[in-house]
């Protein structure tokens, strides 16, 4: 009754469509209006309010929120990218925990608009969160969570997508073919460079980093030269041990180097690739200086963050150096590119579709969910490399705790022993 009174002063609820069949059966999703904003609600029942910014795939992280007695309200606003206003609308004043974007601005105006509504809880559907000012967040005691443990491969892939893309020319040859200009074979038509035995170096060897870096030394028997300001020992381990099994199979082994300096990798490699998270010390890391250091045919690889990249300067670059390639998954000024990047052929340009296979999406949908789940169900926190048992496991299998939250040790949330 409390709950109804709390929504009615807040939202115009207002009936707009047919109920359809849920989530097992348990639960049914409607169509209504908060404050004018379309959602739609699950668990209409539930006592805890969780405001969700985005439709989510797939359906396991419902199931979290809804065992947890959550009442699910999704957002189906028609803008891409929510404004402040239109997510603190969606909030009203009662609202126990947020799913949101990474394309949205969570700092100290939408915090103390959840703090206001009695928030106890935010998860970004992401890993990453420089979006998120965590500080704002635990300033006012509310724990931020993140989707860690799901991205790796699925990032690692397609920035190897993109340097394969990028190293032999592929969507300018797409382009070629589809525009009917194909009219034989040609001893040069759209050479690129062979990645086979060449140097492969990374600046950041964190989990997506070293992936990357074993698809492309174990693919293509690359060596690797990294960047990063913590060893990656099982990295090397692992590399040492494929240059072994090389080498007795008489094969030219392939080796590995940690170096002091970011310019050292730049030199040396012939591609890059940036896994690096973004901060002051990230932010145009790659800038001009720093790019005419590269090998003229080298490719620079971006499924990180778009300002790592002073991209003005890498458009410059690129058309200064026809045989230098990159191939970006992110952008400085997302979702809008430099002015000439469009225009630049030895550019590859997706948009920001690293984590996006069916598995990493319905998986971050599942730790975002379990995140904002286990807090509001006063769980501990996880906070541990494996996240499998949130993701794979049955469902009454999963861990009693919130897979990852950032700002756990700062609220001194209690955690779940090793
Ligand atoms: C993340 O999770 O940080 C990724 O950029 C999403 O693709």
């Amino acid at each position: 009754m409390a709950l109804a009174r709390a929504f009615a002063s807040v939202a115009s609820l207002t009936r707009q469509g047919e109920s359809k069949l849920g989530f097992a059966g348990k639960a049914f999703a409607s169509t209504t209006t908060v404050n004018g904003v379309p959602v739609e609600v699950h668990n209409e029942g539930g006592s805890k309010r969780v405001v969700v910014t985005k439709t989510l795939p797939g359906e396991r992280w419902l199931q979290f929120l809804i065992n947890a007695g959550c009442r699910v309200e999704v957002s189906k606003h028609p803008d891409v990218i929510l404004s402040n206003a239109t997510i603190k609308q969606l909030m009203g004043t009662k609202c126990d925990g947020v799913i949101g974007q990474l394309t949205e601005d969570w700092g100290s105006e939408l915090f103390e608009a959840l703090k206001q509504a009695g928030g106890k809880a935010y998860s970004n559907y992401a890993v990453g969160y420089n979006n998120v000012k965590v500080d704002e967040a635990t300033k006012r005691g509310i724990p931020v969570g993140n989707t860690p443990g799901v991205l790796t491969e699925t990032t690692a892939e397609l920035a190897a997508a993109l340097t394969l893309a990028a190293a032999r020319r592929v969507p300018e040859a797409d382009v070629f073919m589809r525009s009917g200009k194909y009219k034989g074979w040609l001893p040069s038509l759209f050479v690129g460079q062979l990645l086979q035995n060449k140097t492969v170096g990374i600046i950041g060897a964190g989990r997506i980093g070293a992936a990357y870096a074993r698809m492309m030394v174990e693919g293509h028997k690359m060596n690797l030269v990294y960047f990063d300001p913590y060893p990656n020992k099982q990295l090397e381990d692992y590399i040492r041990l494929y240059g072994e099994l090389l080498r007795h199979r008489g094969e030219p082994p392939v080796a590995v180097k940690r170096v002091e300096t970011v310019e050292e990798v730049l030199k040396e490699a012939d591609v890059v690739s940036l896994h690096c998270n973004l901060d002051a010390s990230t932010r145009h890391l790659i800038n001009s200086q720093r790019l005419a250091l590269m090998k003229p045919t080298a490719v620079l690889v971006n499924a990180a963050r778009g300002p790592c990249i002073d991209e003005a300067a890498l458009v410059a670059h690129l058309k200064a150096n026809p045989e230098f390639r990159c191939g970006l998954d992110v952008f400085e000024d997302e979702p809008a590119m430099k002015p000439g990047l469009a225009d630049c052929p030895n550019a590859v340009i997706v948009p920001h579709i690293a984590s996006a296979s069916l598995w990493t999406r319905s998986g971050m949908a599942t730790l975002a969910a379990a995140n904002v789940a286990g807090i509001l169900s006063g769980y501990p926190v996880w906070n541990k490399q494996d996240i499998l048992g949130f993701v794979d496991k049955p469902l009454a299998a999963a861990p009693h705790a919130a897979p990852s939250i950032v700002n756990a040790k700062e609220l001194k949330l209690k955690m779940v022993a090793e």
